[in-house]
């Protein structure tokens, strides 16, 4: 059973291993670099991609109504999306890495919303009915003014990122913070992994005086407002 998945992932670790390690030659300015790219490009992920179109897709479209969720995968690029933004955001000093974040960014931005436009917008143009047109319109600015409400309310606490602080420094850090923060007020602690032994320090130490709430809970960062009672 796990051999078709396997098999699939396998494929598509081998096409990624390969293309990095031939970018990786080409920014390293090695010989027939670009050649070798793009030929391994031409041989190897073009005929993937076109298998997949032929071989899996359609599998994929016969069982999706029933088992999967349609919208998925554009889920998957809006949580890539605030990732990146995140990243960029802990790394707002330096300009270099921001504008490789930028441009990622950017490309990712420009499929998702080609994606948005050709395959998904279409449909609700085409199969909602006028009134339930507008009232989705409706429902987009009401949920577009209470999440920029929110975003907006975050942007006005303080960010503590301990990344890269060594991990010893961290709680006492974190600590400290609290213990300097007036009543009320919140901040957000941007960490590496879940800081879930933090909040059982937070239950012993601070008993009653503070409330947790993940906003983002990983892969790569952990986002949690900590506030002062
Ligand atoms: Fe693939
Ligand atoms: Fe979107």
């Amino acid at each position: 059973m796990g051999n078709l998945m396997n098999t699939l992932q396998d494929h598509h670790k081998k096409l990624l291993a390969q293309a990095e390690d031939l970018t990786k030659e080409l920014g390293a300015g090695s010989k027939n670099a670009a050649e070798n790219l793009v030929g391994f490009l031409k041989k190897e992920l073009l005929p993937h991609i076109e298998s997949e179109e032929n071989s899996v897709y359609p599998e994929i479209d016969r069982i999706l109504p029933k088992y999967g969720k349609p919208t998925a995968t554009m889920t998957l690029d809006h949580q890539l999306v605030k990732r990146i933004v995140s990243e960029m955001e802990g790394k707002a000093s330096d300009s270099e890495a921001v504008l490789k974040k930028a441009q990622e960014l950017l490309l990712i931005l420009n499929l998702h919303t080609q994606k948005e436009e050709t395959v998904y917008f279409p449909l609700l143009r085409d199969y909602l009915q006028e009134k339930e047109q507008e009232a989705l319109l409706h429902r987009i600015h009401e949920n577009f003014k209470a999440s920029k409400g929110s975003s907006e309310h975050e942007c006005q606490e303080q960010i503590l990122d301990v990344r890269n602080l060594p991990p010893p420094k961290r709680h006492p850090l974190i600590f400290q913070t609290f213990d300097e923060m007036r009543g009320g007020k919140a901040f957000i602690l941007l960490n590496d992994h879940d800081p879930k032994p933090l909040y059982y320090s937070f239950l012993h130490e601070r008993e009653g005086m503070f409330d947790w709430e993940y906003l983002e809970k990983g892969p790569e960062d952990w986002r949690v407002k900590i506030s002062k009672k």
